[in-house]
């Protein structure tokens, strides 16, 4: 199964990959993560991205569109593959069409998380990760159970991401409406859009993803 989650930045497209691949031993391709990464490795992609990231633009559809065709190729997904933050752009759309197809496969299922924009800022200026493990966390929402210390690796060291300050997610959010907002009509027109109020708490948005994967084109039913 191949699945884009769709949503502005905030929308909870990484905590629900993430309960994805724990839940349903799917892999998560996150073009944030793999640039992240680049750009902390100091990789010629790395010194490209980081101040388009910094700044909250998006970076060059020829190198994430790469990125995405190297991690397929590197095997390990056929449980499926959750898009998560790919694609972003109509020529982005194109390019996982043609890189799906010529591996043979093709998109099950996009669903777009349903959001308030407002209430977006305060979720991830919020947000924070286990610097070890990279168990995400919020200031609010989801604070480790034990202050301090993270749930799952008991690690004491957090981070936070350069981008997530307010005038940077104004940028990210401005670039979402105008170059990515745009593509879901390709997918509706295909009727593979499904969409979830993604400003229902996190286990109600997981259950809404969980029904629409189980039961697909059976979903009027509910
Ligand atoms: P990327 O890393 O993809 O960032 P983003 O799309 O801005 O998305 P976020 O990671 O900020 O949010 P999310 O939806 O995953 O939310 P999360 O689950 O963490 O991209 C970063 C940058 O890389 C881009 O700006 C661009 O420069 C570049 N880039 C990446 N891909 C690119 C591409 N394809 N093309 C070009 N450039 C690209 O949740 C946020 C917080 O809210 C968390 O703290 C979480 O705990 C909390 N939360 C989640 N769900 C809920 C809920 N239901 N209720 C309450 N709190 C919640």
């Amino acid at each position: 199964m191949n699945i884009i989650l769709l949503g502005p930045p905030g929308a909870g497209k990484g905590t629900q990959a993430g309960r994805l691949v724990s839940e349903r031993a799917m892999v998560q391709l996150s073009t944030g993560d793999m640039l992240r990464a680049a750009v902390k490795s100091g990789s010629p992609v790395g010194l490209r991205a980081k101040a388009v990231m910094e700044a909250g633009e998006l970076v060059s559809d020829s190198i994430v569109s790469a990125l995405i065709g190297e991690r397929l190729d590197a095997g390990g997904t056929d449980a499926g593959v959750i898009f998560d933050g790919f694609p972003r752009t109509a020529p982005q759309a194109e390019a996982l069409d043609l890189l799906l197809a010529e591996r043979g496969r093709s998109l099950d299922y996009v669903v777009e998380l349903e959001v308030d924009e407002a209430a977006l800022t305060e979720r991830v200026v919020g947000r924070f990760t286990c610097a070890r493990c990279g168990e995400g966390y919020h200031d609010v929402f989801k604070r480790p159970v034990k202050a301090g210390v993270c749930d799952v690796c008991g690690s004491t060291e957090f981070k936070r991401r350069p981008d997530d300050n307010a005038d940077t997610v104004a940028t990210r959010m401005a670039e979402y409406r105008a170059k990515t907002a745009p593509i879901l009509p390709i997918y509706e027109a295909r009727g593979l859009v499904y969409r979830v109020n993604g400003m229902a708490d996190i286990e109600e948005v997981a259950g809404a993803i969980g029904i629409i994967l189980d039961k697909g084109g059976a979903l009027d039913a509910f």
